[in-house]
């Protein structure tokens, strides 16, 4: 085609692919709601600053993924990459803090990470996250993640795993760096060039390398789990004991890292099989240090963000869910009769549709077909014939009484 199409890594939701996101935005709220998280959205655009301070400058996603650019009157702003530091900015600004806590909170937006696009990565993402805060209760931890669990679930995605870990307290995890640091310079030489050059910008990102002599030497690396204090011990210890009280099956991951700076204690992940390289289906974790970052008391926070695209892909295509046309109305002459039948029509609820590609009687009768329609309303000068092609019968009325009769039927 030539002209203008969609750019690289984004793409169209075409209307046959607008029912199964419904669906899931349907489950989403039914499920989230009922557990006590209310909606909130915030704008696709914020200060640059948020994300730079929220996710952490030494993250690849404000380092090389994010769309920043200038107001005009040299404020710099940034569309969102992710939707925690959005919402825990939205917490502060309107003093929810003044609301019962937990405040529990989720969304349904689209995303901004300029990535390497690819089955499942887009540089327009969808995601459904939710964020909890106000409260470190581990029950809490336990919640969100049942609470993922059962939307995987409900919406039918398939073959998931999921993976638990704690990422400790900023103080253990600051001294865990420097361990970690050591043991990568002592270990240089074998370490990939991208790894080496960010040991002491961000160790633990080694653990996300998938160069063969890279994970070699991080198989022996010291581990944070080993090191968590007493307190986030017996907190992580607390989550599992709840998952397991919940049925909920999981494995401890102690490599387990996530590319975002906010997180502190619980961290998690669930993977689908029925996804290609990119099998993370959804994430999240603890984050009781940010709204402090971002100038806020200290406040304990937690949530996820599950991608929409790799839901629907892990869930397989359902039927599409098109709504059955219940009226047709066609006319040769009365086209402001066959108007005024289709307002009257949808006013009462009912699926209908006119005429408008100039067909001829024939061809409108042979487009009620296709569209499948319940009912087929020829409009004539004086009275109208209506058919029920159900039944294959065919009835006079007065134009008035239309909408009644199918709307009774
Ligand atoms: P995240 O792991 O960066 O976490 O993203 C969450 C999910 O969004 C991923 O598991 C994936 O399904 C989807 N996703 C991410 N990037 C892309 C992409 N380029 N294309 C398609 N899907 C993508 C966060 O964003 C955190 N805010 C989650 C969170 C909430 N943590 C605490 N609260």
């Amino acid at each position: 085609m030539s002209g203008i199409t969609a750019p690289r890594g984004t793409f169209d939701i075409l209307p046959e692919q607008a029912g199964p996101r419904a669906a899931l935005e349907a489950a989403a709220r039914e499920l989230l709601e009922a557990a006590g998280y209310a909606r909130i959205e915030t704008p696709a655009f914020e200060a640059t600053e948020l994300f730079a301070r929220g996710v952490g400058e030494s993250t690849d996603i404000v380092q090389k993924e994010m769309y920043s650019f200038d107001d005009g009157g040299g404020r710099s702003l940034t569309l969102r990459p992710e939707g925690t530091a959005p919402v825990c900015r939205a917490y502060l600004q309107h003093g929810m803090h003044k609301l019962p806590q937990p405040v529990r909170l989720y969304y349904l937006s689209s995303f901004f990470r300029a990535e390497r696009p690819q089955q499942g990565r887009y540089r327009e993402f969808w995601q459904v996250g939710v964020e909890a805060i106000g409260s470190e209760d581990p029950a809490l931890d336990a919640e969100v993640i049942v609470l993922l669990a059962a939307l995987l679930r409900r919406v039918g995605v398939r073959g998931t795993r999921l993976r638990i870990g704690s990422l400790a307290s900023p103080g253990t995890r600051a001294a865990y760096r420097d361990e970690l640091a050591a043991y990568l310079h002592a270990h240089a030489e074998r370490l990939a060039a991208n790894v080496r050059e960010r040991i002491d910008l961000n160790p633990l990102r080694a653990f996300d390398s998938d160069d063969p002599d890279t994970r070699a030497v991080m198989a022996g690396a010291p581990r944070l789990l080993d090191r968590l204090d007493a307190s986030d011990a017996e907190h992580f210890a607390t989550v599992r004991d709840l998952l397991d009280r919940a049925g909920l099956a999981y494995e401890v991951d102690p490599r387990l890292v996530r590319g975002i700076d906010y997180y502190t204690r619980t961290v998690f992940e669930f993977t689908s099989d029925a996804l290609g390289a990119q099998s993370g289906v959804g994430g999240g974790g603890r984050y009781d240090g940010l709204i402090e970052v971002l100038g806020g008391p200290p406040t304990p926070g937690i949530g996820w963000a599950a991608g929409v695209e790799r839901i629907l892909l892990a869930a397989g295509e359902p039927a599409p869910s098109v709504r059955p046309v219940d009226l047709f109305v066609a006319y040769e002459e009365r086209r402001g009769d066959a108007f005024a039948t289709v307002v009257e029509a949808r006013a009462a609820g009912l699926a209908a549709e006119m005429e408008l590609a100039g067909r001829t009687l024939k061809g409108q009768l042979k487009h009620a077909d296709r569209l499948g329609a319940r009912y087929v309303a020829i409009v004539e000068p004086g009275a109208v014939r209506l058919r029920d092609r159900g039944a294959g019968t065919e009835e006079s009325l007065e134009r008035d009484a239309v909408v009644a009769r199918v709307s009774a039927s």
